[in-house]
C-alpha cells in the first residue's frame, strides 16, 4: 500500500519503506479487536447522528454495513486478508467498500487514539469475564477432589518441614480462597477497564456536540472517561490486568509445585494420571508432571508481560505515543496463557487421587502432635512456653531412641513434665489432634465439612 492510500496519506508524498511498514503494522494482533471496534463504530455512527453529522438513512447504511461485515468476517476466513496498517484501517476500509464515501464519514469527531483505547477496553471487559468463568471452574474441581477424598489427613509444612496434621480437604480449600481473591480482584479491574475514552479524540476531545453519554450506554461503559489527555493515554487498566493475571499464576505455580512434590516418589501422596502426563525417552519407569512444570513455568511469562507493560508506560509523555501498541500482544498473551492454565490445572485435579493411606502415614511420623504435646500441658496448667521447652525434651528424647511420641511410656515423659498423665496419649492422637483446630478457619474436619458447603455455595450462588 503507498502512503497516500493510507488513512492519513494527504501530507505524504513519498513511499513507506516495507521494513518500517511491517514494523509500524498491528493488524496482525490487532485483529482480535475487529468485534470490539465494530460494535464500538455502531455507537459512534449513533452518536454523529445525534450530533448531526450523519443523517438517519446515512447513519442507517453505515450501522447496517458494519453489522454485514460481522457477517462477511464469521463467513469467510480470507475477508481478513486485506494489507492493512492495524485493525481500524482495515475496517475503513471494508466500509469505505460497501458503502462508498459515505463510508469515509464515521472517522468525524474520532481519532484512532480514542478508538483502539475504547475497543480494547470493549473487548477485555468480556474476557475477563470468561476469566472468571476459568476461574470458578477451577475452585469447582479443588472442591470435587475436595470430597472425594474428605477424611484424608496429611502433614502440613512450614519451611518444607513437617508441621502439624492437617485436612486434604483443607488444602483444596486454602488454594480456592486464593482463587476467589483472584476473581474479586479481576471484579475490581473491570471497574475502571468499564470507562469509555470515545469522544476524547486524538487528545483534545470533540467539537461535534456527540452525547457520549448515549453511546457509553449504547456500548454498555458504566462511565466516560473524564479527561481527554487522560482517556487517551491511559493503559493502567491493561497493567492492572496483567498485574491480576500475575497474581493468579503465583498462586496456580505454588499449587502445581505443591502437586509436583507430592507427586513424587519421596512424598507419594498424590497419583497423577497418564493424562496429564508424560514419560521419558530414555528411562522407561518415568511418569512426568509435564503439565504442572508448564503451569509453574509459564507463571514466569506472565511476569513478564506485566513487567513489559509498566516498562513500556514508564515515562511517556502525555497523550498517545506508538510504544502504547506494545499494549496489546503483552494482555492477549497474559490472558492466553492465564486460561490455559487455569484449564490444565482442572483438569490435572479432575483425575488426581490422593494415597490416604499413604497420607495418613506420613501424618502420625515426624512429631507432628509436639503442638499438642505443648498444649496438653498448657491444660494442666503451665506456661506455655514451658510447656513448649518440656515438649521440646520429649521430642528430642524421640528422636534419639527412634520412638514417636505416643511410643515413648508415660514415667519417661513424666520424668521430663510430672504433670503428664495417662489421658496424654489420646491427647496426642491423629484423630484427637486434627479435630482440635475447631475455630473457625482451622483444619478440623467439622470446619472443613461446612468449609466445604459454603463454598459450593457461593460457587452456585
Ligand atoms: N494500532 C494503534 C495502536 O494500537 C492504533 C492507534 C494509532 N494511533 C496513532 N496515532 N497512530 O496503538
Amino acid at each position: 500500500m503507498t502512503n497516500s492510500q493510507k488513512l492519513w496519506g494527504g501530507r505524504f508524498t513519498g513511499n513507506p519503506d516495507e521494513t518500517f511498514a511491517e514494523f509500524n503494522r498491528s493488524f496482525g494482533f490487532d485483529i482480535r479487536l475487529f468485534e470490539a471496534d465494530v460494535r464500538a463504530s455502531i455507537a459512534h455512527a449513533h452518536g454523529l447522528h445525534g450530533a448531526g453529522v450523519l443523517d438517519a438513512d446515512e447513519t442507517a447504511a453505515v450501522t447496517g454495513a458494519l453489522r454485514t461485515m460481522l457477517e462477511l468476517a464469521a463467513g469467510d476466513a480470507d475477508y481478513m486478508n486485506l494489507d492493512s496498517e492495524d485493525v481500524h484501517s482495515f475496517i475503513e476500509s471494508r466500509l469505505v467498500e460497501l458503502v462508498g464515501d459515505l463510508g469515509k464519514k464515521l472517522h468525524t469527531g474520532r481519532s484512532r487514539n480514542d478508538q483502539v483505547a475504547t475497543a480494547f477496553r470493549l473487548w477485555l471487559r468480556d474476557q475477563i469475564a470468561h476469566l472468571q468463568t476459568d476461574i470458578k471452574d477451577l475452585q469447582a474441581a479443588l472442591i470435587a477432589v475436595a470430597e472425594r477424598h474428605q477424611t484424608a489427613v496429611m502433614p502440613g509444612y512450614t519451611h518444607l518441614q513437617r508441621a502439624q496434621p492437617v485436612m486434604w480437604a483443607h488444602w483444596c480449600l486454602a488454594y480456592l480462597e486464593m482463587f476467589a481473591r483472584d476473581s474479586e480482584r479481576l471484579e475490581d479491574v473491570a471497574k475502571r477497564v468499564n470507562v469509555m475514552p470515545l469522544g476524547s479524540a486524538a487528545l483534545a476531545g470533540t467539537s461535534f456536540s456527540i452525547d457520549r453519554e448515549a453511546v457509553a450506554k449504547e456500548l454498555g461503559f458504566e462511565r466516560v472517561s473524564a479527561n481527554s489527555l487522560d482517556a487517551v493515554s491511559d493503559r493502567d487498566f491493561a497493567i492492572e490486568f496483567a498485574g491480576a493475571c500475575s497474581l493468579i499464576m503465583v498462586h496456580l505455580s505454588r499449587l502445581a509445585e505443591d502437586l509436583i512434590l507430592y507427586a513424587s516418589t519421596e512424598f507419594g501422596f498424590v497419583a497423577l494420571s497418564d493424562a496429564v502426563s508424560t514419560g521419558s525417552s530414555l528411562m522407561p519407569q518415568k511418569k512426568n508432571p509435564d503439565a504442572l512444570e508448564l503451569v509453574r513455568g509459564k507463571a514466569g511469562r506472565v511476569f513478564g508481560h506485566h513487567a513489559a507493560l509498566l516498562a513500556t508506560m514508564k515515562g511517556l509523555p502525555l497523550a498517545y505515543n506508538k510504544d502504547m501498541q506494545e499494549d496489546k500482544e503483552t494482555v492477549f498473551d497474559a490472558l492466553d496463557t492465564t486460561r490455559t492454565c487455569l484449564k490444565v490445572t482442572a483438569i490435572v485435579l479432575g483425575n488426581l487421587s490422593v494415597n490416604e493411606a499413604r497420607t495418613r502415614e506420613a501424618a502420625t511420623k515426624g512429631y507432628l502432635n509436639a503442638t499438642e504435646l505443648a498444649d496438653y500441658l498448657v491444660k494442666k496448667g503451665i506456661p506455655f512456653r514451658t510447656a513448649h521447652e518440656s515438649a521440646g525434651k520429649i521430642v528430642l528424647l524421640g528422636i534419639e531412641t527412634n520412638r514417636e511420641l505416643v511410643e515413648i511410656p508415660l514415667d519417661e515423659m513424666r520424668s521430663v513434665a510430672a504433670q503428664i498423665n495417662e489421658d496424654v496419649y489420646a491427647a496426642l492422637g491423629l484423630e484427637r489432634t486434627v479435630a482440635s483446630k475447631s475455630a473457625i478457619g482451622g483444619t478440623a474436619p467439622s470446619r472443613v465439612e461446612k468449609a466445604i458447603a459454603a463454598a459450593k455455595a457461593s460457587l452456585n450462588g
